[in-house]
Order: structure tokens, then C-alpha cells, then sequence
């Protein structure tokens, strides 16, 4: 894939199929123009054009979403935070539309995923599909479900990285035998409610979790240009979610 930035409309132009010229309102990319090395085009229209292969930051403005996703500003400092690397070995659920799941894939060693519904999974099913990663294994399934299975071969993993809304449910089925101590768990979770329960239930006695950090992200996108530099409207307070980051001890 690779993308088309128009100069004019400042418009992004993902562009799947190099084998056949480009219609937009914006004119006629054509073919060889698209299978050339060439960073700077014009099309039919003399609209011009900035010509770059695509990332998988790309791929993911053009996937299919069944559920809410995760923005990258999140997706970012949860794997840094956690220092997921090529060793990590990742339990995720809920799957959603895969957004997540695609962005831990090109990081860790192994992931699986578990959804519960079924037109949430096959969407990111596909998703997984496509961008071609063979370290990546869904299932639908419910995870607290998988959890209490006697002999369920799944490995022993470092991280457990939740985004549904009752991770209490799911962290009491949580063993030595799914993840390592110290292993990191994350949640994702929207409401200050459901922040305090899950403190709450991980400060209890004997409680298996220490709760390491608290927090939410948030970047400010800046627009710099030859007439000013400043902040863009509206971008600089959006919320997404807490990120309640977890440690397991047994
Ligand atoms: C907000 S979406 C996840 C979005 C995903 N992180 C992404 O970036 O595309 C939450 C998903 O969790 C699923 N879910 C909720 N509870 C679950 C459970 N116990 N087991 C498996 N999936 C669950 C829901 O069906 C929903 O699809």
C-alpha cells in the first residue's frame, strides 16, 4: 500500500491496489507514476501529490472497526511503559476490532487474544489477517472462561493487557500459571468508577496485584506552518481512558 498526501486538500489517499491507476476527485494517479520511485507527482488534474509507502499506522486508518479502538497516543506508552519487547508473551482481551492487537504483534514475541462476540472477532480476525502476523492467535472465547480451563496449553506469559469493562471478573481467575511475578497487567479503562473498584479489590489483604501507576496520556498535535506555530483547537484535552498499570506477585 502506499499513500498519496494531495498538496492542495492536504487530503490522504491510501492506495491498496499498485496495479491499476488511482481515481479521486483530486484527478488520475496513474500506474507508473504509483510503481515509481518517485516521492513528488502530479496527477491528471495537475493536482500535486506527495508519494510515500504506507506504515502500519496507515493500514490502520483503513481497517475495518467493529468495536471501540485504541488510539496510538495509549498504544504508545502502554508498550513503553511496559517495556514490551521481543520476549514479551501477551494475553489480550478483549480483541475489539484488533487495533491493539495488530500494534503489540509487530512488538512482541507472542500474542494470544480472546473475544466473546462473534462479529467483534471476525472483524479483527481479518484484521490480523491482513496485516500478515503469524505470531498472533485468536480465539472467541470468553477470558475468564480460558482462564479456569484445566488444560488450556497456553503458555506462561509476561504481560496481560485487558480493555473490557469488569477486569476484576477476569483478574480472580488470574494464577502463577498464566503469568510470571513481576509480570505486567494493564487496564484500560474509561470511568474513574471503574478505577476506584479496581484499586479497591487489587489493596485488599493478601491481594495477588500491586497497583504500580495511575495514569492517562495525552499528546498536543501543534500546526506550524510559514503564518504562526500553535497548539491545534479542540485535540490537546481529549480523554480516552485511565491506564491503570498492575503488577502480579504470586
Ligand atoms: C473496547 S473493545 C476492545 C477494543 C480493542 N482494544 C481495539 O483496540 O480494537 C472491548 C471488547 O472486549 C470484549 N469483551 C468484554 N468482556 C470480555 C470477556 N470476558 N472475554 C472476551 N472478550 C470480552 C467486548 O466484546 C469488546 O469487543
Amino acid at each position: 500500500m502506499k499513500v498519496a498526501v494531495s498538496q492542495k486538500t492536504n487530503n490522504w489517499y491510501y492506495i491498496k491496489n499498485l496495479e491499476q491507476d488511482y481515481h479521486c476527485k483530486e484527478g488520475i494517479l496513474e500506474i507508473s507514476q504509483l510503481q515509481s520511485n518517485s516521492s513528488k507527482i502530479t496527477s491528471t488534474k495537475g493536482v500535486e501529490f506527495t508519494l510515500f509507502n504506507a506504515s502500519h499506522h496507515d493500514y490502520i486508518q483503513k481497517m475495518k472497526r467493529s468495536a471501540q479502538i485504541i488510539i496510538p497516543k495509549d498504544l504508545g506508552y502502554i508498550a513503553s511503559r511496559t517495556s514490551m519487547n521481543k520476549e514479551t508473551i501477551l494475553l489480550e482481551a478483549g480483541s475489539g476490532s484488533g487495533f491493539a492487537t495488530t500494534f503489540f504483534s509487530g512488538i512482541c514475541k507472542e500474542i494470544y487474544t480472546f473475544e466473546r462476540i462473534e462479529s467483534h472477532f471476525e472483524c479483527a480476525k481479518k484484521n490480523i489477517e491482513q496485516r500478515g502476523f503469524s505470531n498472533t492467535t485468536i480465539q472467541l472465547k470468553d477470558i475468564s472462561e480460558v482462564l479456569q480451563e484445566k488444560n488450556s496449553n497456553l503458555p506462561q506469559f509476561s504481560m496481560i493487557f485487558l480493555d473490557l469493562p469488569e477486569p476484576i471478573e477476569i483478574l480472580k481467575h488470574v494464577t502463577s500459571k498464566h503469568i510470571i511475578n513481576g509480570g505486567h497487567i494493564v487496564c484500560y479503562l474509561p470511568s474513574t468508577r471503574q478505577v476506584d473498584q479496581l484499586v479497591d479489590f487489587c489493596s485488599q489483604e493478601n491481594s495477588q496485584y500491586f497497583v504500580e501507576e495511575v495514569s492517562e496520556s495525552q499528546i498536543r498535535n501543534w500546526r506550524v506552518n510559514s503564518k504562526s506555530n500553535r497548539p491545534e483547537h479542540h485535540k490537546e484535552c481529549d480523554f480516552t481512558a485511565f491506564l491503570i498499570f498492575l503488577r502480579y506477585l504470586g
